[in-house]
């Protein structure tokens, strides 16, 4: 893929049905071999909601990503700044047709730029899933703790960014 067919951008409103639909294919190609199908829809529809996902995208304190590819949505990344100094990557999602060409770094990259001087970056990735782990170990993050949520276990992930 050429670097500069790939837009990141901040989404608007218009954006939040294709965002939700990145969101569910990925949720599901990543967690159904760990959750089920049916588990995956039940969370998926609720953390993924089109009114969940309106009220992220208008919020003045997060940063809502989506990465466009010839017009269309291939990857979004949601984070927040839960306390000063510190910077929480929410989500991190590319559609599983474009994951492994570089989108994943590209995000990561702009939700940095983003945030110059944030003294670090922290993720919850579910232990299960090596790709996520691989990605996050790959930038050098470390794991730093874990945690249980609706079924999942949790690493809690850090990177010291200065
Ligand atoms: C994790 C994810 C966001 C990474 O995005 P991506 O665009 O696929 O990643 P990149 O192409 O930028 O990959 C960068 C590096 O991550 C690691 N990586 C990515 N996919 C991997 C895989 N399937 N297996 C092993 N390592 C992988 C590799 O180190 C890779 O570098 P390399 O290709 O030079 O070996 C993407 O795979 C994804 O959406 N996965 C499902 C959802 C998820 O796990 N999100 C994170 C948890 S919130």
């Amino acid at each position: 893929m050429d670097d500069a067919d790939l837009l990141i951008r901040p989404a608007v409103m218009q954006d939040a049905e294709d965002a939700r639909r990145v969101l569910v294919e990925t949720w599901h190609d990543t967690y159904d071999p760990l959750l089920g199908s049916e588990k995956v829809a039940e969370i998926s529809g609720r953390w993924h909601a089109i009114e969940v996902l309106t009220q992220q995208i208008g919020s003045p304190d997060a940063l809502f990503l989506v990465a466009e590819h010839s017009g269309r949505l291939v990857g979004h990344a949601y984070a927040l700044i839960p306390q000063p100094d510190v910077l929480f990557l929410s989500r991190l999602y590319v559609l599983p047709a474009w994951q492994r060409r570089g989108v994943g770094t590209r995000m990561l990259g702009a939700v940095l730029e983003r945030y110059p001087g944030t003294a670090r970056m922290r993720l919850n990735v579910e232990a299960g899933n090596g790709k996520g782990v691989a990605f996050y170990l790959r930038h050098g993050f470390t794991v730093v703790g874990e945690r249980a949520e609706e079924g999942l276990r949790h690493l809690q992930m850090e990177e010291v960014l200065r």
